[in-house]
């Protein structure tokens, strides 16, 4: 059954068929401002998905579920902006895609307690994410717990087919399924659609400054978005061994080398590595040409992240409001299904 209106007609002109663009829909972490780790690993390929001519990706920023960590408003407000103009920043198309902050479309809260009351318990204690979670936090707030559900709601309020997400949120996208499919059974109505997880295991991790994983946690990320003298102080840090300037050197194992070849054409690539292995080519050499490439690759993101970030936060504004509009509207005639069902309309 089609719950949904399609979002737009194509039509396949040697069946006649209608087809229905692939709904997509990820909710983005704002627990600070993104890295390259980020920006390649997450950002970049969610931005390129959400191009495919038949896809339409909803976009948001979870800051409703960073509340089970972040406490300070002003520090979350910082956040949910700098993610939001780093997605603008690498082009994210606002016109063909919704992009919006979770916590400004109430409907995701109220769909979250009527779902938390077909969720059985044990499902949510037996969750490896909230035993890992509460492992380590001092104080184990109920949000923690809960935090699947309001990820349910996040899904099902926009009927989305396809959820990209990283290894560590299979778990969330079945208890998902599991919520819905008892709803649906209870009511022996379809009101949602089940989502499938799409799990890219061949998604790159990008090497921090020290080369274990790049992520906040282990500070050892790079901030692209920096003023460029603090940009190369950064990369200045990057770890090397201690082979004499005059040796060849080995690129293969070079963290510099690396990020260098992640930004950098294959001729490039193929440049850096003689200048490798021909040896005089110190270390402080291969980071200042990475931190040219970074300069010259984000030009223009780095341009358009401090034009919504710094320059004119009303822009940023502007944006995640008529996000926010198309948002609810899909939101809201999901929540009016689920009223009805309920009897509270
Ligand atoms: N829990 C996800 C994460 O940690 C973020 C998230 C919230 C999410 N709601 C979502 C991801 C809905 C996909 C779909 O990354």
């Amino acid at each position: 059954m089609l719950l949904r209106e399609p979002t737009l007609q194509l039509y396949d002109f040697t069946t006649i068929q209608l087809k229905v663009m692939s709904r997509i829909l990820t909710g983005i972490q704002s627990s600070g401002r993104p890295h390259l780790g980020n920006i390649l690993g997450a950002i970049k390929p969610a931005i390129e998905l959400s191009k495919q001519p038949d896809n339409e990706s909803f976009l948001f920023i979870a800051d409703l579920h960073s509340l089970t960590t972040i406490k300070d408003g002003p520090t979350r407000r910082e956040f949910t902006r700098a993610v939001a103009s780093t997605w603008l920043a690498f082009g994210l198309d606002t016109e063909k895609n919704t992009f919006w902050r979770q916590s400004r479309v109430a409907e995701h809260t109220e769909l979250a307690w009527h779902l938390s009351c077909f969720t059985p318990f044990p499902m949510l204690n037996n969750a490896t994410s909230f035993k890992e979670k509460s492992d380590r936090a001092s104080v184990v707030n109920a949000g923690l717990f809960v935090y699947p559900v309001l990820q349910a709601a996040d899904i099902l309020l926009y009927d989305a087919e396809i959820i990209p997400v990283g290894k560590d949120q299979r778990q969330h996208i079945e208890m998902t399924r599991d919520i819905a499919s008892s709803f649906n059974h209870q009511y022996n109505e379809d009101i949602f659609v089940l989502p499938e997880a799409q799990i890219d295991d061949r998604l790159m991790t990008i090497p921090g400054i020290d080369g274990t994983k790049m992520s906040k946690s282990y500070n050892n990320y790079i901030d692209i978005f920096l003023p460029d003298n603090e940009l190369w102080k950064v990369i200045k840090k990057i770890k090397s061994d201690s082979t004499p300037l005059e040796d060849p050197k080995n690129p293969d194992t070079d963290i510099t080398f690396q990020l260098y070849s992640l930004l950098a054409s294959d001729a490039q690539v193929a440049e850096m590595r003689a200048l490798y292995e021909g040896g005089n080519f110190g270390y402080g050499m291969a980071k200042k040409a990475l931190y040219e490439l970074i300069l010259a690759q984000f030009a223009t993101e780095r341009e358009r992240f401090s034009y919504y970030m710094t320059e004119n936060p009303d822009a940023l504004e502007a944006e995640l409001q008529a996000g926010e509009e198309k948002a609810r509207a899909i939101a809201g005639r999901t929540i009016a299904r689920v009223r009805e069902k309920l009897g509270f309309s």
